[in-house]
C-alpha cells in the first residue's frame, strides 16, 4: 500500500483513513473469513458496556428512504466477557483495534478504561457519549446523553484520560443545538480526536397496524440520508477545534470520504453502507489510493479542510 493514505490520529499512525463504524461491523472470525480486515486503517468494535445487556425489544431495525433506523440499544456481553471472547482474534490483527465503550456511571467509565488500558493490542478507546437508544442517566448528564451536556462530556473525558495513556476519541451526537460547543468541551478535557456523528433520533410508523415499527418506538437514523447533516457538523467542528475529526454519516464511496476530508475530517468511518456491501471500506481505500495517484497527491492529509469557500 502506498504511503499517500497514511494519517495520524492522536498517537496512532494509520495506514489509511478508513475505519469501520462501531456497531456495524462484526470484528470477528466470521467477517475475516471473506474480508481482510487488515486492509482498513482501523476497526472500531461495537460499543461495550460494563455488564451484559439484552438491548431493546424487536423490531430493532427498519429500512427508510436512503437509510435505516436502528434501536439495538447496546446489546453486548459486558466488558469482561468481551475481552475473554475476542482477545485471541483481535490480537492477531495487523490493523489498529479501537474499542468503543459506554457507561451510566463515572465508576464504570473508570473501570472499563483501566481494563482496556491493560490490553496492549487495543490501540485506542472511542467513548460513545452519544447512543440515542440508551440513556446515560441523570447522575451523569443534565440531558439524556453525555454528549448533550458539555460539562458531562468534559467530566467523562477527564476521568478516562486519567486512567489511560491510549488515544482517546470522543464520539458526539447530532441531537444537540450546537455540536461545536460539545466538541470544544471534549477538546478542552483532553480528547485526542472527535468522532462525528452518531445517529439522528428518528421513528417509523406502520399505518396498517397504527403502531410504531420499532419495538422501542424511537431509534437512530443512519446511512446516506444523514450525509449532508454530518458534512455540515464536521465542517462546523473543524472551524472550532484543532484535534483530528473522524467523520461518520452516510459514507458509501471514496467521493463521500473526500467530501468529508475537504470539510475538515482527518479520517472516516463506514457504517450502514457495510450492510449493503461488506466490501465498502476496502473499496473506498482502493479508490482513495487511485485518486491520490491520479491527482499526484503525495499525502491525503494535504486535503484536510481544503474546501474553498
Ligand atoms: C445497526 C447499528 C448499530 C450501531 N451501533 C453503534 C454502537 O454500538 N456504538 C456507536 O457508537 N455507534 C453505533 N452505531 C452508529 C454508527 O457507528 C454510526 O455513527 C452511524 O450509523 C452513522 O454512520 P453511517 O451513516 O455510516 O451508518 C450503530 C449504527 C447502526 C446502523
Amino acid at each position: 500500500m502506498s504511503k499517500a493514505l497514511e494519517i495520524k490520529i492522536g498517537k496512532l499512525k494509520l495506514q489509511n483513513p478508513v475505519m469501520s463504524a462501531s456497531g456495524t461491523f462484526g470484528c470477528g472470525e466470521e467477517i475475516n473469513n471473506f474480508f481482510d480486515i487488515n486492509k482498513l486503517g482501523a476497526i472500531i468494535t461495537k460499543t461495550i458496556t460494563m455488564e451484559k445487556r439484552q438491548g431493546n425489544p424487536s423490531a430493532r431495525v427498519v429500512e427508510t428512504a436512503s437509510g435505516m433506523i436502528n434501536s439495538i440499544g447496546l446489546e453486548g456481553p459486558g466488558i469482561r466477557n468481551f475481552l475473554k471472547g475476542k482477545k485471541d482474534f483481535l490480537k492477531k490483527l495487523k490493523t489498529h483495534v479501537i474499542v468503543s465503550i459506554s457507561a451510566t456511571s463515572v465508576e464504570d467509565f473508570k473501570i472499563m478504561t483501566e481494563l482496556l488500558d491493560e490490553q496492549s493490542y487495543i490501540k485506542a478507546i472511542e467513548l460513545n457519549l452519544s447512543c440515542p437508544n440508551v440513556s446515560h442517566g441523570k447522575t451523569l448528564s443534565k440531558y439524556k446523553l453525555i454528549a448533550q451536556d458539555p460539562k458531562a462530556t468534559e467530566k467523562i473525558i477527564k476521568i478516562a484520560k486519567k486512567y489511560t495513556k491510549k488515544t482517546l476519541i470522543a464520539k458526539l451526537s447530532p441531537n444537540v443545538t450546537d455540536i461545536t460547543e460539545i466538541a470544544k468541551a471534549a477538546e478542552n478535557a483532553g480528547a485526542d480526536a472527535i468522532s462525528a456523528i452518531n445517529t439522528l433520533t428518528a421513528m417509523a410508523v406502520n399505518v396498517e397496524k397504527r403502531r410504531p415499527v420499532l419495538g422501542n418506538i424511537f431509534g437512530g437514523l443512519s446511512g446516506p440520508a444523514i450525509k449532508p447533516v454530518a458534512l455540515k457538523m464536521v465542517y462546523d467542528i473543524s472551524k472550532k477545534v484543532k484535534v483530528p475529526i473522524i467523520a461518520i454519516g452516510g459514507i458509501i464511496s471514496a467521493e463521500d470520504a473526500l467530501e468529508f476530508i475537504l470539510c475538515g475530517a482527518s479520517a472516516v468511518q463506514v457504517g450502514t453502507a457495510t450492510f449493503v456491501d461488506p466490501f465498502t471500506g476496502e473499496n473506498i481505500v482502493n479508490d482513495l489510493e487511485k485518486y491520490c495517484e491520479e491527482k499526484k497527491i503525495e499525502n491525503i492529509s494535504s486535503l484536510i479542510g481544503a474546501l474553498v469557500v
